[in-house]
């Protein structure tokens, strides 16, 4: 029997014709004395009836259990009135059986294959591949497939060129570790997955491609989240003699046609651009969700003088004191208010105070510290309401922005004011170029050091002032989530060079480590500049998943590892030898 037809996809026009289907058994119904099924393929489901007059094939549907294999023949009919499921594509017709084939048999499944039974996720990614037989999965793959194809026409048509760079490679610094694979031939020397393919995409303007492309798999060792895996895939780009804005475009367009693919969705362009300063201020994060207000607000001059110890030793010191406003709180308990100050202490705040809003003021343990006049100016630059609560943080601003901007989601999401319909692009932009790592008292790059500065900060490459210079990246941002980030880079090797000396990565280091780039640079490299979106990251968004595993056909779980494959795992003694490794030790990191 030959197929004829998707399950998903038999509609109105098949009626009165025999047809062939193949698939698996979805669900069973026996109802007086007919028996339903619904056979499943990766289009969708069709209902499929085994009448009782047909008494040979009937006594076989009686034995058809979950997940069996089966090819069905049969005709197309209309479904009684009154039994149709508009919700269904094929919920208007079912398929009348005239000849059924049980290809595979199976046990009963450790799991069921079913979008709304809860199963544990060390099962779902044991058995994953009876997990991506869900509907929702087919139908996440399917788009994730779309958005490729889309991505590629697109650059294409936009005159890309998709070369591929190699995984065997050097490290690139995108600030992860980098998974190391030894080599055979020399022993005692690495290879490095790249992190990404930053410095051969760079190379390659040098070689005066101009436009590149990549659908690009990258290596991290870093701790997983639900927006990260150890391996993920970048849409990665680059161009030559471009500037921010050509580039931002560029993705602009890409997007708009994803989403109009993927969605049906007219997005709006170009997206707002706010920068970085305001970004931290306003919503204490570089990924602001915008969906929602609540915005934090700055009280630094007006409490300088407040009689609130904290407050007023703080900003003293050169710290900040900002608020924010969490509508309809005035009613939470202690408790749930010293849940919330547990929830700020993780990112290292101090402590939490607080005001609840009444119709004549404000109560709290801490008001009798303020001036009325203090009192209304929070009042009315945080538009606090009568029943409201207000918070504040005092410490550095970067503590204060942590928290703040954390705890800011964390209340939008608890008090519904998310509104899940809505896709908010925005572009972060004007980055600084370093942060102070007060750990080893040195620069590190905020993006990645191949990054340009902007031209009117070139006065502050120096140690004493790195801190105040301004980078020329963007990052992309969707409803909260970092979709994207890139800059235009230094395209020569002096200025790469100094920048690896304020980095305090000596010269022989830099040499030794990037020196083929640095190299590179020297031989005519054009002005360029790219950028990556993270392309799991797009399409859990699209498909309004949490998590990239969703999108993702065999990831890894939070402890590191693929339960389907085992992986990781020890390996033989003869590999060992080969490669010249003994291991020395056997560390858990995660038992430890
Ligand atoms: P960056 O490190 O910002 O930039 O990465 C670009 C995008 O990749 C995604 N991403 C991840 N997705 C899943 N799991 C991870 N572990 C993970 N890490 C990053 C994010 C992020 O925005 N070479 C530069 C780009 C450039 O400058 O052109 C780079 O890799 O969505
Ligand atoms: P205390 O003076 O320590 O009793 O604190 C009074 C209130 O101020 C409590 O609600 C503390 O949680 C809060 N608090 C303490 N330190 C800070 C801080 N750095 N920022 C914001 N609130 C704080």
């Amino acid at each position: 029997m030959k197929r004829s037809c998707y399950c998903g996809k038999v509609d109105e026009s098949f009626i009165g014709k025999e047809i062939v289907v193949k698939g698996w058994v979805h669900a069973r119904r026996d109802h007086g004395g007919v028996i339903f099924i619904d056979l499943r393929d990766r289009e969708g489901l069709v209902q499929v009836v085994f009448q009782p007059e047909k008494k040979e094939i009937f006594a076989q549907a009686e034995h058809l259990r979950s997940e069996y294999v089966l090819s069905i023949k049969g005709e197309v009919h209309n479904r009684p009135e009154g039994t149709v499921n508009p919700n269904m594509f094929t919920g208007k017709i079912e398929i009348i059986v005239n000849e059924l084939e049980i290809i595979n048999t199976c046990p009963v499944l450790p799991l069921e294959v079913d979008d709304y039974k809860e199963t544990s996720e060390e099962i779902r990614l044991k058995y994953r591949y009876l997990d991506l037989r869900r509907p929702s999965f087919q139908k996440n793959f399917i788009i994730r497939h779309k958005v490729l194809q889309e991505v590629r026409n697109y650059l294409n048509e936009e005159g890309f060129l998709e070369i591929e760079t190699p995984f065997l490679g050097k490290s690139t610094p995108e600030g992860a570790r980098d998974f190391l694979v030894p080599s055979r031939i020399t022993n005692g020397s690495f290879y490095a997955l790249p992190q990404s393919p930053q410095i051969f995409k760079q190379i390659l303007m040098v070689s005066g491609f101009d436009k590149y492309y990549q659908i690009a798999r990258c290596f991290r060792d870093e701790d997983l989240r639900a927006d990260r895996q150890l391996e993920f895939t970048q849409i990665d780009m680059e161009m030559s003699f471009i500037e921010e804005d050509d580039i931002m475009k560029i993705v602009e367009s890409m997007l708009s046609k994803v989403f109009k693919t993927a969605l049906n969705i007219d997005i709006k362009t170009p997206f707002e651009r706010m920068p970085y300063d305001d970004a931290m201020l306003r919503f204490g994060s570089d990924k602001p969700d915008t969906r929602f207000e609540m915005e934090i607000k700055d009280f630094s001059t007006e409490l300088a003088n407040c009689g609130f110890g904290v407050f007023n030793g703080v900003i003293a010191k050169g710290g900040v004191v900002r608020g924010l406003c969490i509508a309809g709180g005035a009613k939470f308990s202690r408790s749930e208010i010293d849940g919330l100050t547990k929830f700020v202490s993780e990112y290292g705040a101090k402590g939490l105070a607080w005001m609840k809003i009444t119709a004549t003021g404000a109560e709290s343990n801490i008001v009798k510290f303020f001036k009325q006049e203090e009192i209304d100016t929070i009042i009315n630059k945080l538009q606090a309401k009568d029943g409201d609560l207000v918070v504040f943080l005092a410490d550095n601003a970067e503590v204060v922005a942590q928290g703040l901007g954390a705890l800011r989601v964390k209340m939008g999401k608890q008090l519904g004011l998310i509104d899940k319909s809505k896709f908010n692009f925005l572009w972060i932009v004007d980055f600084p170029l370093f942060g102070w790592n007060s750990d080893e008292k040195r620069w590190d790059a905020i993006h990645h050091p191949f990054t340009a500065v902007k031209e009117s900060d070139i006065d502050k490459l120096t140690f004493e002032d790195a801190g105040k210079a301004k980078a020329r990246a963007y990052d992309v941002v969707l409803n909260g989530v970092e979709l994207g980030g890139g800059s235009i880079r230094i395209h020569k090797s002096d200025m790469q060079s100094k920048i690896f000396d304020l980095l305090n990565i000596s010269q022989e280091s830099a040499k030794e480590k990037f020196g083929f780039l640095l190299d590179a640079l020297s031989y005519g490299a054009p002005p360029h500049g790219g950028l990556a979106i993270g392309f799991d990251r797009l399409c859990a968004l699209l498909v309004g998943e949490e998590s990239i595993r969703e999108v993702i056909a065999f990831p890894k779980t939070q402890r590191a590892i693929c339960p389907l494959s085992n992986a990781p795992a020890e390996v033989s003694e003869k590999q060992l030898k080969e490669l010249g490794i003994k291991v020395a030790q056997k560390i858990n990191v995660q038992q430890k």
